[in-house]
């Protein structure tokens, strides 16, 4: 089967296909014979070697995949070959063939492709984990969801609404901020042209926000502080301009603030299955229903992954970019 390798260099232009034997399904596990896979920045981090597979983990590129199931590994049950899906991987998605833990896998919402489903499984897992179970976003609450237009931030965007809390976005464009109206119907912060801080201030009467979804770290974490109002949540999930920061504690007990963060790649099967049945209870029958919704902004055939990565690393696209195979 042909699958994605990286050359010495780690550059994305250094991405080929290779032949490699195809993979086995392990007990608990399925094989899946892939359509499409995601494309996700951890992916440029991993292929940069700054992001290690686990141990246990294919070390090939790609953290989800859609597809037909091919094979079913023992002690697997309720999955038949054949059927259609889309998974979260502990990696190697980026190949013809993959095989994951049947708990990560997921049914197609109703009336959605093959192509769209690819797009959901890493950034739905991640933002169900940072906003409901870390971050306890209730109804009537208000977030400020960082990098907007990502693939994390449309999911996250989406999620908010369904919930029914209010969303404010930043971006890094006047093009990504009517994306983000116009998609998502949230209001959105150009960072570059004004301070997310006094904006955020600004559009909720000076009150600040219950939650912040940050992937930029560094220099933002005490600002993200400043926008929290009392009992507020700051969740990490990336740390784009640093891990480490200097802040004033005194906000934090003052205002009873939290700050947590997480990864979603080291968690167990059972905690990953544990929200993989969350999801399909509460987030796929308001996609098969069109209440909530997923963007892909481009497909690239698999021998191109380097140009995905290229358009990944150059920022310039909404929502998720993804790999179709041969
Ligand atoms: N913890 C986890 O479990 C987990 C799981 C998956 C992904 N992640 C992380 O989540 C982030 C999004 O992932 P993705 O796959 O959706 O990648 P992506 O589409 O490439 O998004 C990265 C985003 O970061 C934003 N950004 C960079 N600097 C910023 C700044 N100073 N202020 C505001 N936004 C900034 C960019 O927004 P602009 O272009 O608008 O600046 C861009 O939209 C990545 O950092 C990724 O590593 C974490």
């Amino acid at each position: 089967m042909l699958q994605i390798a990286v050359g010495s260099d780690r550059s994305a232009a250094t991405l080929h296909t290779i032949e490699a034997p195809q993979p086995t399904a392990r007990a608990g596990e399925l094989l899946i014979k892939a359509a499409y896979a995601g494309v996700n920045r951890p992916d440029i981090l991993q292929r940069q070697g700054a992001y290690p597979p686990p141990p246990e983990a294919s070390p090939v590129l790609g953290l989800e995949v859609s597809g037909q199931v091919a094979a079913l590994g023992a002690d697997v049950s309720g999955w038949q070959v054949g059927d259609n899906v889309c998974a979260l991987t502990p990696g190697g998605g980026y190949a013809e063939w993959c095989t994951t833990p049947a708990g990560q896998a997921l049914a197609l919402p109703r009336g959605l492709s093959l192509e769209q489903a690819a797009s959901l499984p890493e950034n739905w897992f991640t933002v169900w984990a940072n906003l409901v179970i870390h971050g306890r976003l209730r109804a009537g609450e208000c977030v400020l969801v960082h990098g907007g237009s990502s693939g994390i931030g449309v999911a996250a965007t989406q999620l908010a609404r369904l919930i029914g809390a209010r969303c404010i976005v930043t971006v890094g464009s006047e093009a990504k901020a009517r994306f983000c109206r116009e998609f998502s119907s949230v209001e959105a912060i150009d960072y570059r042209s004004e301070d997310f801080v006094a904006r955020t201030r600004e559009l909720t009467q000076g009150e600040g926000v219950d939650l912040v979804l940050d992937m930029v770290g560094g220099d933002y974490i005490p600002r993200n502080l400043g926008v929290l109002r009392r009992d507020g949540r700051l969740v990490l999930i990336a740390l784009q301009r640093g891990a480490k920061a200097e802040v004033d504690f005194g906000t934090v007990m003052r205002n009873r603030l939290v700050i947590t963060g997480s990864t979603m790649r080291p968690r167990s099967i059972a905690e990953k299955t544990a929200i993989r049945d969350a999801l399909l209870h509460e987030v796929w029958p308001a996609l098969g229903e069109g209440r909530v919704r997923t963007h892909v902004h481009a497909v690239f055939p698999l021998n191109d992954a380097a140009r995905a990565h290229q358009v990944m690393e150059s920022g310039e696209f909404f929502g998720k970019l993804l790999l179709q195979m041969p």
